[in-house]
């Protein structure tokens, strides 16, 4: 078929850009955009060599992404390493099943071995004898660079194998990862120093694996997990690639514990649902699920194709990261008055939800990430976490350049016109206080909201309108409104009116908890609302404690103490209090088990990464106890948890002498106090 010159020209121009955008990603690990947008260039490309017949052994459709960069010596894979075929809906995982039985002419089901693809860097491990010879990246499948240095750091790997008797080689082939843990330490580090963040586990894994100075690497808490062999001699291998896990695993290999084998293709999809779905709480990144036939025999009966064996298949899940364009940027009035900076986007289908705009944080945030309006950026939405902004994509052509604004904080509050102030390094506030009708109605917001007093009904929209018309200006009112008032306001029904009461009447019924954090003090979330409640009992207490021994609480420092006290100190707060409690808000009285807070009065500090159990359990366990979790070591820190990749923090530890224990250490200090 004749090929029109436009075909042609979008041919090669993908091609150009699919190659430019593997040498960022697989060679330099400072990807420009994000997975999903380079999937669709390869996908598109692939179309177009398809339906045009222009595939050629040169596109980089053909090959696996990088090439090794110079610094590195360079290792040849013994067996080329290849990539995988993705799909990424059931119909076509079903089509690929349906496939292979076809190819292999069988109509039982095919037994697979179900994995999570783990977001990390493909490495080979070599083991002459059970040592440790070299470890080398995937490169483009054939040749790959030398890492030896920087994998001997990672915890998890083993110098020597297990149960190796005989003479042998062996090569191992897994996914190098940062948890979710190590990454967040990373960046929590990264904050407080002041220094570059890191935008995702993945990039910060690669970049670290291809560093120079080991001793840089060992900083950083890399994982790995092993999911075939490579090269092997003197060595009798199973049949299936489940007894190869077993013997990787026999011979003290790190392995993924959520794989597993499944029977027909059904039963896989329902593997990959499940993996899904527990996604969020997994300890390490994953962007989808393969599946690989199990059966040895099997998986060389189907072979090959150029870059990617016909034995597997990469499942992908909905990406976390996407690009999209920033139309606009306003500025939000918080319940304290904090003027924050929130960007209006391209609406994006990114980690599973439609995102429409995201907050900025602040004016350093825009500055650091050299944001304008106009700019295409990247959005990235993992977990349940609040989408962000990661990333400006630098524009590629004059014209997106010239489309840019700066964009500037305003001179006034936007919701009162009031003088806008600088408070702290960062943060700017509205000088109006209460009279600012953002802030109000904030605070109504927050109060009537889930978490605090959870008023069905009174959503954000009503509480608008409640205050522009002037009906409630406080908290205190809305145990005034009565059904007519509310049935008189636009498009409310008398059944929603009389809906909407009821539920102001029940939530007068509270806890203490929930009352304190409803009340919106400054920086006192649900956790240390609920740690005042457990260290003082009651209000009254609550009310007349000093910052000094407010200081005492866990997780409360000089600066939330400070808020608590001023709040508790302030005429009008101790009024609004008053009403609420005439207008009928109680709560049950608090019991304090004292004999279950045999941690009362001990500052803990957790460092470097916890691999069996999640940081936020190990905190809440050390606060249920009674215990102060701090995140830096000072002379007043009894114990410092220190996991791999502990640094500064470890290191300060130990100069001040203070008691450090492993996790493990830490693990059978939680079994003796709560059993
Ligand atoms: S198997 C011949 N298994 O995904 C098959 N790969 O897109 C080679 N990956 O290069 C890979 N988890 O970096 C395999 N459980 C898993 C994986 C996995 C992550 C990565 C690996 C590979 C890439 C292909």
């Amino acid at each position: 078929m004749a090929v029109p010159d436009k075909i042609r020209q979008e041919v090669n121009k993908l091609r150009e850009q699919i190659e430019h955008h593997n040498r960022l990603y697989h060679s330099l690990d400072a990807p420009e955009i994000p997975d999903a947008d380079f999937d669709a260039l390869v996908n598109r490309l692939e179309r177009l060599e398809k339906k045009y017949n222009l595939v050629d052994v040169k596109s980089p459709s053909q090959r696996i992404g990088g090439e090794a960069l110079s610094e590195f010596s360079q290792v040849t894979h013994e067996i080329a390493m290849l990539s995988l075929d993705k799909v990424f809906d059931e119909a076509d995982l079903q089509a690929f099943d349906a496939r292979l039985k076809k190819r292999l002419n069988k109509d039982s089901p095919i037994r697979y071995c179900c994995e999570p693809k783990v977001d990390g860097i493909a490495v080979s491990l070599l083991y002459r004898d059970g040592i440790l010879e070299r470890a080398a990246t995937r490169g483009d499948g054939v040749t790959g660079e030398d890492i030896s240095h920087n994998v001997r750091t990672i915890t998890n790997v083993p110098l020597k194998l297990k149960s190796i008797k005989k003479k042998s080689l062996i090569e191992v082939r897994g996914e190098i990862f940062l948890g979710k843990q190590g990454f967040k330490s990373l960046n929590e580090r990264a904050e407080l120093e002041g220094s570059k963040v890191f935008v995702n586990p993945r990039n910060t894994a690669a970049g670290t694996i291809r560093q120079l100075d080991p001793k840089k690497a060992a900083r950083i808490p890399l994982q790995m997990y092993c999911y075939n062999v490579g090269l092997i001699e003197g060595i009798e291998l199973p049949n299936t690639l489940s007894g190869i896990f077993t013997l990787i695993e026999k011979w003290g290999l790190p392995v993924n514990p959520d794989r597993s084998v499944q029977t027909g293709i059904e039963a896989c999809l329902e593997y990959c649902l499940r993996l899904l779905s527990k996604r969020n709480s997994l300890a390490y990144e994953i962007d989808g699920a393969v599946l690989k036939v199990n059966e040895l025999k099997l998986q060389q009966k189907l072979g090959n194709n150029a870059r990617s064996p016909r034995w597997a298949m990469a499942y992908k899940f909905p990406a976390e990261e996407k690009s999209t364009t920033v139309i606009d940027v306003e500025f939000q009035v918080g319940r304290t008055g904090t003027i924050t900076p929130v960007a209006r986007l391209e609406p994006v289908f990114v980690g599973g939800v439609t995102v429409s705009n995201t907050t900025l944080h602040n004016m350093d945030e825009i500055d650091r990430l050299g944001l304008r309006i106009g700019d295409k950026v990247v959005v990235r939405r993992a977990g349940d976490v609040i989408p962000k902004v990661v990333k400006v994509i630098q524009p590629t052509n004059a014209k997106e350049a010239k489309n840019r604004r700066v964009i500037k904080l305003p001179d006034v509050c936007p919701a009162c016109g009031s003088v806008i102030e600088k408070d702290g390094k960062v943060l700017y506030r509205c000088s109006a206080g209460i009279i600012c009708p953002a802030q109000r109605k904030e605070s109504i917001k927050h109060f009537a909201s889930r978490s605090a007093m959870d008023i069905e009904g009174l959503g954000d929209k009503l509480v608008d309108v409640l205050v522009d018309e002037e009906i409630i200006s406080n908290v205190a009112d809305i145990f005034t409104l009565t059904a007519e008032q509310l049935a008189a306001l636009d498009r409310m029904g008398e059944k929603s009116a009389n809906n909407i009461i009821a539920a102001i009447n029940k939530s007068k019924q509270t806890t203490l908890p929930r009352f304190l954090f409803a009340l919106g003090i400054r920086e006192v979330g649900e956790a240390t609302a609920l740690q005042l409640v457990n260290h003082f009992g009651d209000l009254d207490k609550i009310k007349a404690a000093g910052t000094e021994s407010l200081e005492r609480v866990s997780d409360i420092g000089p600066k939330v103490a400070e808020h608590i006290s001023v709040f508790f100190n302030n005429k009008e707060n101790l009024a609004l209090i008053r009403s609420l409690q005439q207008r009928g808000i109680s709560w049950p009285k608090v019991e304090i088990d004292s004999q279950a807070r045999s941690l009362e009065g001990q500052t803990y500090v957790l460092t470097g990464a916890l691999e069996l159990m999640a940081r936020n359990e190990a905190k809440e366990k050390l606060l249920a106890l009674g215990a102060k979790v701090a995140g830096s070591v000072s002379k007043n820190t009894s114990c410092v948890v220190a996991g791999p990749g502990a640094g500064s923090k470890l290191t300060k530890a130990e100069e001040l002498g203070v008691n450090i224990i492993n996790e493990g250490e830490f693990i059978a200090l939680l079994d003796d106090l709560t059993n």
